[in-house]
């Protein structure tokens, strides 16, 4: 792993002499306010985007010829339509994430519906229940998919937000890109597959290669940051700034510091940030991502106008989101069941059940398979369920990672609180759709099974997915 177009780290002070990059802002993004009834259209085909200024425009796959795809803001309670025509030349769904859809609308090929292939056009109508910042993507062969482009985030609104000035998305995005900026076509290599996934050489947020943001002194502004790369973990700081966290995954969440200062985003992950620009006019703060510590990079950098403060202390309101109406785990009733994850480099696994036959690691890892969850290696998405719940029971998943490497968890149609890790009560039991599991731990979810269906529960290191880390729970 390298960085190639990433910003070097530059000692303060030194940051304009040392990066070699022009300060281009932050892309805005198209916005599509859904008015209802209205459908959305969204046309996924090849296109070109200028992901680094000052290199050729590099071939990807985009929405609407853009990436990210379009921004889809829907207030809460609203009904989303959308047609999805598709101009690949490969078949592909969108699956809508985060988002609590019936199951026929929650595009996963094989198992919710059929792929929809080139030139057919698929229509999704749903509901949607939740506030907060979700976004969409592809669900089939979503390695190669997203990883050429196809990502787009999915806003829904508060009826009564928080007050803040400016109400922001970066979709952070990361891209293996080689010398003249085209996508280096390596999909799938096995060594992406059997270790970290697929960390690319240039992050970017909102599609671009990022300089400068502009913020102007005394504003609040609410961050959306969502994960939307394949693989990449981020760590954020936000040299000089004191950002809380509002919500995680879409859902409210007592407003709180990150750990240590370091805002941790896993891919699929969301999180919405308020920050307080605090700082005279003029100044300029690094966000340095060092998830990674040989990686460490400046993202981006905060620049102040040189505009008179907006205000000359911070905003006097409150932060506190009002709660999604999601039904609270009943933990005295609930059912217990226990979900291992197995396999990758360094691990112990010595083989998987693959096609319903014991295979030793040795052959998993010629067919392109690292991974197993309960002992079964994922070849597909029409999978047996590795265990079934009654509807509106109350269910608490021990997740157990037994392997060397981080797996950002997700589970489709519902939306979990995350009890503990390790057995230490978690501070704000999060509601969270994607949990990031660190080497070795150990993580308690709970969450009411009432939606009917088969929900997929898999990583979203989309490497780790297509190689065996991918599982079907069913609401029956
Ligand atoms: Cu964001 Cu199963 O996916
Ligand atoms: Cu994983």
């Amino acid at each position: 792993m390298h960085n190639l177009f990433a910003r070097p780290m530059s000692r303060r002070g030194l940051l304009r002499a040392s990066a070699g990059f022009a300060a281009v802002a932050v892309a805005p993004k198209p916005v599509f306010a859904a008015l209802e009834r209205d459908i959305i259209s969204l046309k996924p085909a090849a296109a070109r985007a200028q992901l680094v200024p000052g290199q050729p425009e590099t071939s990807v796959f985009a929405y609407n010829g853009s990436v990210p795809g379009p921004e889809i803001r829907v207030k809460q309670g609203e009904r989303l339509r959308l047609a999805v025509s598709n101009r690949l030349d490969q078949e592909t769904t969108v699956h809508w994430h985060g988002i609590r859809t019936p199951n026929a609308m929650d595009g996963v090929p094989h198992l919710t519906q059929k792929p929809i292939g080139p030139g057919e056009t698929f229509h999704y109508e749903f509901d949607v229940q939740d506030a907060g910042t979700f976004w969409y993507h592809p669900h089939h062969h979503s390695m190669e998919q997203v990883g050429r482009g196809l990502a787009g985030p999915l806003i829904v609104e508060e009826h009564e937000p928080i007050q803040v000035d400016r109400d922001i998305t970066w979709l952070l995005g990361d891209w293996r890109l080689k010398a003249d900026a085209s996508i280096s076509d390596d999909f799938g290599n096995f060594m992406d597959l059997s270790h970290g996934g697929r960390v690319g050489n240039t992050p970017t947020i909102n599609g671009r290669l990022p300089g400068d943001f502009r913020v102007r002194s005394g504003e609040r502004i609410r961050l959306r940051l969502i994960n939307g790369a394949n693989a990449r973990i981020f760590g954020l700081n936000f040299e000089g700034h004191d950002p809380q966290i509002i919500a995680i995954d879409g859902h409210p969440v007592e407003p709180h510091r990150p750990n240590s200062g370091r805002v941790v985003i896993a891919p699929a992950q969301r999180i919405d940030l308020a920050i307080d620009m605090g700082n005279d006019p003029g100044r300029t703060f690094r966000v340095v991502d060092d998830f990674y510590p040989k990686l460490a990079y400046e993202l981006v950098l905060l620049s102040y106008s040189g505009d008179a403060p907006l205000r000359s202390s911070p905003l006097d309101a409150g932060l506190r989101l009002p709660d999604n109406p999601v039904a609270e785990p009943d933990l005295s009733s609930a059912v217990r069941h226990e979900v291992v994850l197995g396999g990758g480099m360094m691990g112990m696994m010595q083989g998987a059940m693959m096609h319903g036959e014991m295979t030793d690691m040795r052959t998993m890892m010629r067919q392109g398979m690292a991974w197993a969850i309960n002992g079964v290696a994922a070849s597909g998405h029409a999978l047996d369920p590795v265990f079934a719940v009654k509807r509106g029971q109350t269910c608490v998943v021990s997740v157990v990672n037994q392997t060397r490497w981080h797996h950002p968890m997700h589970l489709h149609g519902h939306t979990f609180r995350v009890l503990s890790r390790n057995g230490t009560r978690t501070q704000h039991r999060e509601w969270q759709d994607t949990v990031l599991l660190d080497p070795d731990e150990r993580v308690e979810i709970a969450f009411v099974a009432d939606n009917p269906g088969d929900w997929m529960f898999h990583c979203h290191i989309l490497e780790h997915q297509a190689s065996g880390m991918m599982s079907v729970i069913r609401v029956a």
